[in-house]
């Protein structure tokens, strides 16, 4: 018997039969355990370790492995690697690549599942850890918090989750503890509302969470009316979260802007119409970019909203939005009574549907424009990257939707910056990553149409849109259901006008509503034709004809309108010859 060694441990893991001496080595090779006999935690041949041993109080997660899984994970490949580089000199280099091939293959998805594990425990669970022991006063032990508190990776997507966190034995709570316990865990994992269930006698006091069940399925507009009616003039409707909680907008914040990312058919035109809607009943006038021409057809017949679609259009509609900006932010820091002079402004919101195809066609649009002298970017793009810079004393507010917000189709990342509130719906990791950071972990369940995630600061709230119907799938007066509501409040500027007298003044309020009075009676083509039941494109091409009633003047949208009368008798006598209606 060899004497005992002041300097090494006690712990040894004791030998079988027949292993000590030069056997020993061998022995703890194959059985998984350290080469030098100290014993670091107390893990053995097929359990987990559940503490340390060693004097240092600490353990590896590899330590704590049971012997069997730390010889598969160290002492196999350790022996393989030499066999196989070997192999790989003596030629066999195909059968080598189909074999580690084969081993990455199986291997692949737990290295997977393990680099998440930690990546989550780095993010989530450690901050929560260290943010829980300053509440409960107790030391923090780095890289051990998950052993006290408990997260599923997935609690975002999941319907009901519950997050457990284990205290110290006889924490009592006092003093408003328990209430900073329950802001912290909810603030840490960026939840709004959480009921906690405190389990505090017994020899594992512990707190459960429940987070807040996922909001309603689906919701009509019709059911969501009356909730939206009844919000503020400052924050309209978003849509339903948990419990049906009514989700709001604030238009109050520093930077009253909306960035709405949404893959392809997540709801995003959806979205906006809902919330076009409400800021036209709040008296909004309403500008529309729509690169894709056909996102809100809706608004393409209500008087007084600008609809741009065509290159120059929406070059033109840029640069003068940003022009506006700038005159409306002079003429208020020039007003004796700043909030007063905000106030009289006309409420506008900027719709820019389908920024990515907007921004690479106003690119090279200015491309085809531009002469020698003027600058390498397009005025239209630098003014998109300001839009959103200007706070919500001009009262502008800027909606920007896309499928990817990229910083180059956002105008820089400056420019992204400084939207208040973004919004995502079906959005991937990487989204998540580029828009909002500092939600982790992200929500990355596919979800359905109509469900989406708002982000202000460091709050995240999921909810449903109620889904307003663009295209007449569910019955034929869907729209029109929709722009009756919509115009059904406070009377919506005509933007049109406003621009027409830009820059001499109809910005605000006493300058625009006397113009809007003298928008001329009459009757466009399209009413005349609905109200008569008569087809719109033959009403038209009669038009055209000699003899056809002359316009009594021009209403919103450049249309053409007519005396109801002129147009009655025309086509009562038009309609007596047979023959030159047959040959149209
Ligand atoms: N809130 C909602 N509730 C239920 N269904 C919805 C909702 N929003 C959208 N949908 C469904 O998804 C479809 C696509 O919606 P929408 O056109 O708004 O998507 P999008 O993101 O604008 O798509 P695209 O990228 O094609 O423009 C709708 O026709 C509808 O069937
Ligand atoms: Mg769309």
């Amino acid at each position: 018997m060899r004497g005992h060694d002041p300097y090494k441990a006690e712990h040894h893991y004791p030998l079988p039969l027949g292993f000590n001496g030069r056997w020993a080595g061998l022995y703890r090779w194959f059985s998984g355990r350290p080469l030098n006999g100290h014993r670091y935690t107390d893990a053995t041949g097929f359990r987990h370790g559940t503490m340390s041993l060693d004097v240092s109080g600490h353990a590896t997660t590899f330590q704590l492995m049971p012997g069997a899984k730390r010889f598969l994970v160290a002492r196999v490949p350790a022996m393989l690697s030499p066999v196989l580089v070997i192999a790989w000199l003596l030629g066999h280099w195909l059968l080598v690549s189909i074999f580690v091939l084969g081993v990455a293959t199986v291997l692949a998805p737990s290295v997977r599942s393990s680099w998440r594990t930690r990546t989550f425990r780095r993010n989530v669970i450690e901050p929560l850890a260290s943010g829980v022991a300053a509440v409960a006063k107790v030391k923090y032990v780095d890289r051990l918090g998950h052993r006290s508190v408990q997260v599923p990776e997935n609690f975002r997507d999941l319907d009901m989750a519950t997050i457990r966190v284990d205290l110290p034995p006889a924490w009592l709570g006092e003093d408003g503890d328990k209430a900073r316990l329950t802001k912290l865990v909810a603030a840490r994992l960026n939840l709004e509302e959480l009921s906690p269930s405190w389990s505090l006698h017994g020899a594992q006091p512990s707190v459960q969470f429940s987070v807040p069940p996922k909001p309603p399925a689906s919701v009509t507009f019709a059911e969501a009316l009356a909730d939206a009616e009844a919000t503020e003039d400052s924050a309209p409707m978003i849509g339903y979260g948990p419990r049906r909680k009514v989700e709001l907008f604030s238009l109050l914040l520093e930077s009253p802007h909306a960035l709405i990312n949404g893959g392809s058919g997540a709801g995003k035109s959806v979205l906006l119409a809902w919330l076009i809607a409400q800021f036209m009943r709040r008296g909004f006038g309403v500008l529309v970019l729509d690169a894709k021409f056909v996102s809100h057809m809706w608004l393409r017949s209500v008087p007084g909203v600008l609809y741009a679609s065509e290159d120059e259009e929406l070059h033109n509609a840029l640069i003068w939005l940003d022009g506006e900006l700038l005159r409306r932010a002079r003429l208020v820091s020039k007003a004796s009574d700043t909030d007063a002079a905000s106030a009289a402004l006309v409420p506008l919101v900027a719709v820019l549907e389908e920024i990515n195809t907007a921004s690479n066609r106003l690119r090279s649009y200015w491309k085809s424009i531009k002469s020698s002298e003027d600058p390498m970017l397009s005025p239209a793009l630098t003014a998109l990257a300001n839009l959103a810079n200007m706070g919500r004393e001009m009262r502008v507010h800027i909606l920007m939707a896309g499928q990817s917000l990229t910083a180059k189709s956002t105008g820089g990342p400056e420019g992204r910056e400084s939207f208040g509130a973004r919004m995502l719906g079906r959005a991937t990791g990487n989204a998540w990553r580029m828009l909002a950071p500092q939600i982790k972990p992200a929500p990355v369940k596919r979800q359905k149409p109509g469900r989406w995630h708002i982000v202000v600061g460091d709050t995240l709230r999921e909810f449903q849109v109620p889904f307003v119907d663009l295209k007449n799938e569910t019955a034929k007066d869907s729209t029109a259901r929709l722009i009756e509501w919509a115009t059904g409040g406070k009377a919506v500027p005509d933007v049109h006008e406003i621009m027409a007298a830009w820059p001499s003044g109809t910005t605000t309020d006493e300058a625009w509503a006397p113009r809007s009075e003298a928008v001329p009676d009459g009757i466009s083509l399209r009413q005349f034709a609905d109200e008569q039941g008569l087809d719109l494109p033959k009403l038209r091409r009669w038009s055209e004809r000699l003899g056809f009633p002359a316009e009594v003047g021009v209403g919103a949208n450049r249309t053409k309108l007519y005396d109801r009368d002129h147009l009655r008798t025309w086509v009562r006598e038009f309609l007596r010859e047979p023959a030159s209606a047959d040959s149209d």
